[in-house]
């Protein structure tokens, strides 16, 4: 399996930040923000990574993490050059590097601490489907797509940015792969949004019955506010201390 961490996007809620960089290599508490992602990804095995960003930041990528020698793993980098596309067609830019294996997809601001080895092993035995976590909210419901499970935990359905939301569990930014995702993601239409939602392409597992959904304990979306970033920065410092990431 190769890992796709996806660190584009202009970060507008996060200026004056990021009118000079990219939020993704921001800080949360001692590292840089995508440094959670990418040790995620060295934790669950992965050996090669495509990091994709915007032109302008691509080269300060290259100038942080280097060729991966210091996380022991391999780099790519790409550049993204339609940054408002939506995840899924972002997820496009990796068909070539993927060579026919199977994709983890990360988007590059999401922080938590769960090994995904075991999903990992999972989607390499079979030859099709997708895994994707979900984690409980409280609120800002129509922030994400929203996952419906029944009581043993099988995804009914996932709804992008409800008005009316069906249950409490949010997708997060993890998702695994099978090799079809890419002819999936043509056969996509641009949402309400005018993006290829990765909800779409997710649903289109579901459908054909192959979706599985795990459920976090906790996660952090550090990108998506002033307030989300220092609140990141707050549970990391918390948890580092008390060995818990
Ligand atoms: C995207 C996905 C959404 C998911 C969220 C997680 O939303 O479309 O389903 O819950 O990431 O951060 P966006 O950040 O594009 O609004």
């Amino acid at each position: 399996m190769k890992g796709l961490i996806l660190a584009g996007g202009l970060a507008t809620r996060l200026r004056p930040l990021t009118w000079v960089t990219n939020k993704h290599l921001l800080p949360v508490y001692n590292k840089p923000m995508i440094y959670y992602p990418i040790e995620s990804m060295v934790k669950a095995g992965i050996k090669e990574v495509l990091i994709s960003s915007s032109s302008n930041h691509a080269g300060h990528f290259a100038n942080l993490l280097k060729d991966g020698s210091d996380f022991g793993i391999r780099f790519y980098y790409a550049v993204q050059k339609n940054p408002k596309g939506g995840i899924a067609n972002a997820i496009l830019l990796a068909e070539e590097f993927a060579k026919g294996e199977k994709l983890m997809v990360i988007l590059g601001d999401n922080i938590f601490n769960t090994d995904l080895k075991t999903s990992v092993n999972a989607l390499e035995k079979k030859e099709k489907g997708a895994i994707i976590y979900g984690v409980k909210i409280t609120s800002d419901f129509q922030q994400y797509g929203i996952i419906e499970t029944d009581k043993f935990g099988k995804v009914i359905s996932i709804e992008e940015k409800p008005q009316n939301p069906k249950s409490n569990i949010a997708q997060t930014g993890i998702y695994l792969y099978d090799k079809r995702v890419f002819d999936f993601i043509r056969k996509l239409k641009p949402s309400f949004r005018g993006e290829l939602e990765v909800t779409d392409l997710n649903n289109m597992y579901l459908k054909e019955g192959t979706l599985e959904c795990k459920v976090l304990n906790w996660w952090i979306d550090a990108g998506t506010s002033h307030d989300e970033l220092l609140h990141a920065n707050n549970l990391v410092a918390d948890k580092v201390k008390n060995n818990d990431i």
